[in-house]
C-alpha cells in the first residue's frame, strides 16, 4: 500500500517522494547509528551536521548574503504575524502594510495590537484578486518597514517582482513562494515563511533576517520570542523541531540536484502555464480567480458555473486520486496548490479531468 496519489493540498503539502524514502530508510537508524533523527539530542555530535546543511542548502539556494542569518522558529508563519510588530513597532511608531489576500490581512490584524499600521494598498474591495505594480506604492515617511505577502495562497495571487522598498526595510511572507524561484534577498530586511509547502514539514518557521534588523531588536522580550537569541544560539536555545529541520536538509539536496531555485522557476512556470491554458480555453466554464498578471504559479484558484459543480468535482477528482482540490473554506472554489514537488504529470491529468468534467457537465 505504498501508492502515491497527486495530492494538490496547500499545506502540509506534498513533499518530493526521494525525500520520504530518504527519511524511511533512515528512520530506524541515522547514518547507522542505531537511532533515529527524532531519537537524539539537539546538541549532538549527529545533529549539528544537520542543521548546518538545512542552513547551507537555504543559504546556497537562495543565494542568502553573509549579513542574513537563517533561522528555524517553532508558531508558524502566523507566530511571525505578531512577533514582527512586537518587535519592531510601537505605538508612537508605524509600519506599512499591503493588503492582497487573507494571509496580509491576518498580519494586520495582528499588527494592530502592537503599533500604528498604514495599510498603503488593499485589493480586498475587489476581492483580492490583484497585486499592486512597484511604481504605485507611495511608502510613509518613518514607517518602521513595510510588510507584504509575495504570494497569497488562498487567493492565488502572486508578487513578480522583489518589492523595493527604498531605505524603508521590506519584509516578506514567502510563506508559499519561497524557493519557488530566484529571489534578490537582499531587496529585504527579512523574509519568513512556514516549512510546510516548498521547505519541508509543518512544524519549523524559516526567518531569513538581515543583520541590521536583528540589532534593531529590544533587550526585554520574552527569550523565545526574541529574533536576537535564536540568532546568538545558533536557531536553538531551546531545543528545536530536529525532524522538521532534518527534512529541510533533505528537501535542500533534492532541490540542489533538481537544478536548484531557477530549475523550478522554469518547470513551475510550465505547470502553471498547463492549468491557466486549461481554464482560459474552456469558453468560461472554468474561471480563473486572480488578473492575468497577478496569477500565482503555486495556488491555482477558479471557480465552476455553480458550488454544486465544484462539489462534484472535487468528489470525483479525489476518485481518480487528484486530491485537496477544495478551495480555502473562507472562499470556496477549486484551488490547485502546484509545489515544487508537484509533478508536471499530475497538473496534466488533472487537465484531462477538467476537460472530461466539463464535457460531461458543461
Ligand atoms: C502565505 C501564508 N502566510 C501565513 C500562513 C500561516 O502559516 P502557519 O499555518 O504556518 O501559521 C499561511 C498558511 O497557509 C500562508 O499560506
Amino acid at each position: 500500500m505504498n501508492k502515491r496519489i497527486y495530492n494538490f493540498s496547500a499545506g502540509p503539502a506534498i513533499l518530493p517522494t526521494e525525500v520520504l524514502e530518504k527519511a524511511q530508510s533512515e528512520l530506524l537508524s541515522l547514518n547507522g547509528i542505531g537511532m533515529s533523527v527524532m531519537e537524539i539530542s539537539h546538541r549532538s555530535k549527529h545533529f549539528e551536521p544537520i542543521l548546518e546543511s538545512a542552513k547551507q542548502g537555504l543559504r546556497e539556494l537562495l543565494s542568502i548574503p553573509n549579513n542574513y542569518q537563517i533561522l528555524f522558529l517553532q508558531g508558524g508563519a502566523s507566530l511571525q504575524f505578531a512577533q514582527i510588530p512586537m518587535t519592531f513597532l510601537s505605538n508612537s511608531t508605524s509600519a506599512d502594510y499591503i493588503v492582497n489576500g487573507a494571509w496580509s490581512e491576518k498580519a494586520v490584524k495582528e499588527a494592530k495590537k502592537f503599533g500604528n499600521v498604514n495599510v498603503i494598498f488593499s485589493s480586498k474591495e475587489s476581492g483580492y484578486k490583484s497585486v499592486p505594480n512597484q511604481e504605485d506604492l507611495r511608502f510613509s515617511e518613518n514607517a518602521e518597514y513595510i510588510h507584504y505577502c509575495s504570494n497569497e495562497t488562498i487567493d492565488g495571487v502572486e508578487f513578480k517582482y522583489d518589492l523595493d522598498g527604498g531605505n524603508v526595510p521590506v519584509i516578506c511572507d514567502a510563506s508559499s513562494n519561497i524557493l519557488s524561484k530566484p529571489i534578490d534577498v537582499s531587496k529585504y530586511a527579512m523574509i519568513y515563511g512556514g516549512a510546510q509547502k516548498n521547505i519541508g514539514p509543518s512544524g519549523v518557521t524559516l526567518v531569513i533576517i538581515r543583520d541590521d534588523l536583528i540589532e534593531k531588536v529590544p533587550k526585554n522580550l520574552p527569550a523565545m520570542l526574541d529574533y536576537r537569541n535564536f540568532a546568538e544560539n545558533g536557531s536553538m536555545p531551546n531545543t528545536p523541531n530536529t525532524w522538521g529541520i532534518y527534512l529541510i536538509s533533505l528537501v535542500c539536496d533534492w532541490l540542489k540536484a533538481k537544478g536548484g531555485a531557477a530549475a523550478m522557476a522554469k518547470l513551475n512556470e510550465q505547470k502553471a502555464k498547463v492549468l491557466y491554458d486549461a481554464i482560459d480555453s474552456s469558453d468560461g466554464y472554468f474561471r480563473g480567480h486572480a488578473e492575468r498578471e497577478a496569477r500565482s504559479l503555486m495556488n491555482v484558484t477558479f471557480r465552476l458555473p455553480s458550488e454544486d459543480l465544484e462539489k462534484k468535482f472535487c468528489a470525483e477528482a479525489a476518485a481518480q486520486d487528484l486530491d485537496g482540490l477544495k478551495g480555502h473554506r473562507s472562499v470556496g472554489g477549486i484551488r490547485a496548490s502546484i509545489y515544487n514537488a508537484f509533478p508536471l504529470e499530475g497538473v496534466e491529468r488533472l487537465v484531462e479531468f477538467m476537460q472530461d468534467f466539463n464535457e460531461k457537465n458543461g
